[in-house]
């Protein structure tokens, strides 16, 4: 039976006009209705989904998180429904690179330089969990990293403003649909984290940052005001201060920049606790003063936290929070789910309880064949001596590293709904491309040895530990796959970071691979110090994490089935020493010139100057020869272009770039810009 399409008790003739809609509501709302609203909840150990519905059913919860399916949701929707005004519920879910299916990294995604693709795994995302009864995602992460030892880089998209800000937009895009309201196969996106949040001081997580303005405008808030300009319904507001005071209170942000000078209607939730954790910020004395900072400021919705809930009463009785503040919120509140389509149909994408898959899991909801072609672009070949690559499919494969038939570190860090399970391991890839009798597989080495770095990996769910240890001996494993190696043509070894380690709350002081390992294969999610692997391995593959088609698609790669094609979007430092590195830096008076020691130019004096593989980096299989190039003049006015001869130099890109061409000819138009070498 179709669920009855039940409206809000305002009047459902207004519903085609939302402002009518909304005023209609809010008049019928008291002040506990309308704070009821602000709060997002998580069902959680303190919150359990009976309860969370009766408190949904008092009218004292706006919407939901991380609860991710339709027969979890829509209990929690009925209870909506049981409310005095039955204001619909919305559930949303961190959906970063995928919800059933998992795609590549945000690093992954940008390292193909190609929109089609990044909307490909945004809008595959997008319908896979609109199926499943979410109504929101926590994404796009457009925080511009310079700063390889930020766990999160993984999770954005790299250092370069305007490749970011084009992801950003497409993302918007690909996640949300182009109707209004939202249709019922996408769903609304939430730009994170606003703002700066990857400048975060020496790259530890949840640190300050501090930002001259002209950085700030060129450099990183580009890719949020592009997500904005795109359209996204929400913004999630950073965890972070901003010279001094937080974003969650940060007047200047949330109202100055965001509504005033940019023209955002949308939503802003806070992150995770952010509200409370005023407090620890020493901005505000307590609990109290938490909430009416965040609400004056233009913080609309409080996840996870119970501040708003617990003192919004209490300061709009006394005056300290005007009326007029609350019903701002609320009413950007309402428009959110106006904008879903909820007042429309609560159950929009929930959907029939007759229509629930009988397994979510199901191997026939998993989008595996995009899922694959999107990974194929996303990897970037570093090295490739005396063509290492591609492998022979006849070649014997001594296949070793603790990577290399790992299910859950495919998925990488934020894999939402992804099973580990699902995952082909690079091993199940190898075998699969070359048969099994080409591959012998022996682990080699554990992530690292250092039980504490262990310890700290597995905090989260001791019962279900992330990364499980080999009990061999180190030695023991390195003689197996010593053997291995003996009877081989070629090693391919699989190394890098466990999923975790590249995550929110792991930042990093060395970038080097864990001790125990050599590498060629790469996991990672984000840049590494590679001097040692560049120095010893014939080839390198960055593949990041690559998703539930990883080891098909690495095999594509490795196999030559498919040329490899990406290219860095972030810059691979040399050192930890080097970080902040990026490309696009400003001008200097002393910029680094190659010469006689202590010549007084910008420099580290100990190691060579530039980074050891420099954004937009990449190789493939093809040899290019560039013969004959000339520029099309020798000289130009401030405001002119200089081409190559027609069909060569930057302007003539080889069509082979593909759809690439055009974000990839614009940041080579930065570097012309930018020449100086740091
Ligand atoms: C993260 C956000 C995320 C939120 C909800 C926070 O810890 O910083 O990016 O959206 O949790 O899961």
């Amino acid at each position: 039976m179709l669920a009855p399409a039940v409206h809000a008790q305002a009047n459902p003739a207004l519903l085609g006009d939302k402002t009518a809609f909304i005023d209609d509501l809010m008049r019928q709302m008291t002040v506990d209705e309308k704070i009821g609203q602000l709060r997002l909840v998580s069902i959680g150990p303190d919150m359990p989904a009976t309860k969370l519905a009766d408190e949904i059913a008092a009218g004292r919860v706006g919407g939901t998180f991380n609860s991710v399916t339709r027969k979890d949701n829509r209990p929690l929707q009925d209870g909506a429904m049981r409310s005095r005004l039955k204001i619909p519920m919305f559930f949303a879910y961190d959906i970063i690179h995928g919800h059933r299916t998992t795609f590549p990294i945000g690093l992954g995604l940008a390292s193909s330089w190609d929109l089609d693709v990044v909307a490909t795994a945004m809008r595959t995302a997008a319908e896979e969990a609109a199926a499943d009864g979410i109504d929101m995602t926590f994404a796009p992460m457009v925080d511009i990293s310079r700063d390889p030892r930020w766990g999160r880089t993984s999770e954005g998209f790299g250092e370069d403003p305007y490749l970011v800000s084009r992801i950003a937009e497409v993302s918007v895009r690909a996640l949300q649909g182009e109707r209004k309201p939202i249709a019922a196969d996408r769903l609304m996106a939430s730009v994170k984290h606003f703002a700066l949040y990857g400048a975060v001081e020496g790259g530890r997580d949840y640190n300050v940052v501090n930002m001259d303005p002209q950085r700030m405008y060129n450099d990183y808030l580009p890719p949020y005001r592009a997500a904005i300009d795109a359209g996204a319904g929400a913004v999630m507001v950073a965890l972070n201060s901003i010279n001094g005071a937080p974003a969650t209170s940060n007047t200047w942000l949330l109202q100055d920049l965001l509504r005033k000078e940019w023209g955002f209607k949308g939503l802003t939730v806070s992150d995770h606790g952010a509200i409370t954790e005023l407090v620890n910020h020493g901005v505000a004395q307590n609990d109290n003063e938490a909430a009416r900072l965040a609400m004056k400021a233009g913080t609309d919705m409080s996840m996870a936290d119970q501040v708003y809930i617990s003192q919004l009463p209490g300061l709009i009785q006394s005056g300290k929070v005007a009326q007029q503040e609350l019903d701002n919120a609320v009413r950007e509140i309402l428009g959110a789910k106006y904008d879903m389509g909820l007042f429309k149909d609560p159950y929009l994408r929930i959907g029939r309880a007759a229509d629930d898959p009988a397994n979510v899991n199901a191997e026939s909801r998993l989008h595996r064949a995009d899922a694959r072609t999107v990974a194929q672009q996303s990897m970037v070949l570093l090295e490739n001596r005396n063509a290492a690559l591609p492998l022979k499919k006849g070649a014997r494969v001594a296949l070793v590293g603790p990577l290399a038939d790992s299910h859950l570190d495919m998925l990488g860090s934020w894999s939402g709904a992804g099973v580990d399970k699902q995952t082909v391991t690079l091993r199940q890839g190898l075998e699969a491309a070359a048969g099994k009798g080409k591959i012998v597989y022996a682990r080699g080495a554990n992530i690292t040895e250092d039980k504490h770095i262990v310890d700290y990996l597995n905090f989260l769910n001791w019962d279900d530990p992330e990364v499980v240890q080999d009990k061999r001996s180190p030695q023991a494993m390195i003689a197996e796959a010593v053997q291995a190696a003996r009877h081989a043509d070629v090693v391919v070894a699989a190394v890098g970071e466990a999923r975790g380690m590249s995550h929110e709350s792991s930042s990093r002081t060395q970038l080097t691979l864990p001790d125990s390992q050599l590498a060629l294969v790469l996991m990672n999610g984000r840049p590494l110090d590679l001097n040692w692997a560049r120095e010893n391995a014939a080839a390198i593959l960055e593949t990041w994490y690559t998703g539930t088609e990883g080891g098909n698609a690495i095999a594509d790669i490795l196999y030559g089935d498919v040329n490899p094609s990406g290219k860095l979007p972030i810059t691979f430092p040399r050192s930890v020493g080097q970080i902040p590195s990026y490309y696009n830096h400003s001008r200097l008076g002393r910029p680094f010139t190659e010469g006689k020691p202590g010549n007084y130019t910008s420099q580290y004096f100990e190691e060579p100057n530039g980074p050891l593989y420099p954004f937009g980096y990449g190789l493939s299989y093809t040899d290019f020869s560039l013969s004959g190039v000339s520029m099309s003049q020798a000289t130009m006015k401030a405001d002119g272009r200089v081409g190559g001869a027609p069909g060569e130099g930057i302007e003539g890109l080889p069509q082979g770039a593909a759809a690439a061409g055009r974000a990839k000819g614009s940041a080579l138009h930065h570097r012309q810009q930018g020449a100086q070498v740091l």
